[in-house]
């Protein structure tokens, strides 16, 4: 396909949407080859994902089994309707969570198992992310003068579940994945995932590898190739 599909995956508050917005800045602007940028998430990336975002999230109960195809069906729908589209026209799409997502939460922590990456890879027709990038950073449990108690335990158990499960990911397919320490300044970690978008892209066939790395306000910014 002649775009480019990059992923970001990682536990909760490992600054996402943070990057996803400052990487689409940089690649957006003139100086960072004036592309075509699409941000989007899962779930909730189209309305009908909305609708079954509310559903996921509503509050209530929801059966293992039923949110496990509730992600896979907002993913069905937002992958036929605009990502694929969106990669066709040789825009970049910048992702906030995939498939992974469902591996690591569904699959792992949930135990639904392995059957969650095949449901997956069929509702998305077997769409593969060009890059996934693994945002990583130790759970914080804050600094506590006191023993943690049951719910704080079980929330910081589940965290590192999560955090080792995309870790796993990440090093069954170095190629395709980078981990990135997130436990750093905003600036610090824009760098880094920079650079390995850009490398990636330039292997595509998109951009040079040389370009500049980010901040994206950088004002001295040089172009760094036609898209
Ligand atoms: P977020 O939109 O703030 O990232 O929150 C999405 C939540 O949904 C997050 O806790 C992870 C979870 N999730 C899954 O459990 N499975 C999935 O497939 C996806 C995409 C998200």
């Amino acid at each position: 396909m002649a775009g480019f599909f990059v992923v970001f995956e990682g536990g909760d508050g490992v600054g996402k949407t943070t990057q996803i917005d400052r990487l689409a800045g940089l690649l957006r602007a003139p100086a960072g080859g004036g592309f075509e940028v699409l941000t989007t998430r899962e779930p909730g990336g189209t309305q009908l994902g909305q609708e079954l975002r509310q559903a996921i999230m509503h509050g209530g109960h929801v059966a293992p089994r039923a949110e496990a195809l509730l992600y896979a069906a907002d993913r069905a729908h937002h992958v036929h309707t605009k990502v694929r589209p969106a990669l066709e026209r040789g825009a970049v799409v910048i992702q906030d969570r995939y498939v992974d997502s469902s591996i690591v939460y569904q699959g792992g922590a949930r135990g639904l198992g392995e059957e969650v990456e095949r449901i997956s890879r069929w509702a998305t027709e077997d769409l593969v992310p060009d890059l996934t990038i693994v945002l990583d950073m130790e759970p914080s449990q804050g600094r506590l003068d006191r023993e943690l108690d049951r719910v704080e335990r079980e929330t910081a158990e589940f965290a590192a579940l999560i955090r080792q499960a995309f870790l796993d990911l990440a090093a069954r397919d170095p190629d395709r994945y980078a981990v990135v320490d997130a436990a750093r300044s905003i600036e610090d970690v824009e760098v880094d995932v920079t650079a390995v978008v850009r490398a990636a892209m330039a292997g595509a066939g998109l951009g040079s590898a040389d370009a500049p790395v980010g901040p994206a306000a950088d004002p001295g910014l040089e172009p760094w190739g036609t898209p």
